[in-house]
């Protein structure tokens, strides 16, 4: 029965969907892509080396973790690959802004946004983007102090800061039954 399954899987999104392409910085969207891929049976790469693998204008799913509200690597990705659905993986609570706001901050027409929770683990970072880590629960403070401390923008915020200061890992097998949904039509 399992076996059924998987090569219906294959037969159903193996020929268009060729692929799995992620950008990770600390691990947690590599380990969205490898969930993902082990549930739909298409293989995983890092962008560095999926163009050993795969051709140029293959569809894929691309996943790519969030720097600055930017899906890093997404649009390199675009020009490379027919990208059919980005994953967008970042620390914040999942809202009904996340995926709008990445469709709007990248221009996106005709390619599906999803918006997945990752983690955060400042021991995995360096350079500038751990000096900035490490000073950003100020800013986040700063800001937080400006709200009202029952709306949900503060309650967000210093949700962000509990992560930074604290490290998170929000990944799981649940958060991607969208994504496969969606694979599904
Ligand atoms: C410099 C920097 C900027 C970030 N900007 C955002 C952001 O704008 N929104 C967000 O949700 N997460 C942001 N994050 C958190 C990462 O997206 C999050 O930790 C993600 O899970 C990292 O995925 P990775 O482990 O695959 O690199 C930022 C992290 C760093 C280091």
């Amino acid at each position: 029965m399992a076996i059924q399954v998987y090569v219906l899987f294959l037969i159903k999104w193996g020929v268009q969907m060729k692929a799995i392409v992620y950008t990770s910085n600390t691990g947690y969207t590599k380990k969205y892509a490898e969930i993902l891929s082990a549930k739909i049976g298409i293989p995983a790469y890092d962008s560095k080396v999926a163009n050993q693998s795969i051709a140029k204008n293959d569809e894929v799913i691309y996943m790519g973790w969030l720097k600055a509200s930017t899906v890093v690597g997404f649009e390199k990705a675009q020009k490379e690959y027919t990208v059919k659905a980005v994953c967008a993986v970042g620390m914040g609570n999942p809202n009904d802004k996340s995926e709008s706001t990445i469709t709007d901050r990248h221009h996106i027409k005709d390619v599906k946004v999803f918006y997945l929770q990752g983690g955060f683990d400042i021991s995995k970072l360096h350079g500038f983007d751990k000096f900035l880590m490490k000073i950003f629960p100020k800013i986040l403070k700063a800001s937080a102090a400006k709200k009202d401390s029952k709306s949900d923008e503060y309650i967000e915020i210093m949700e962000s800061i509990k992560s930074i200061k604290n490290g998170a890992d929000f990944v799981s097998e649940a958060n991607l039954v969208p994504v496969v949904s969606w694979l599904e039509k």
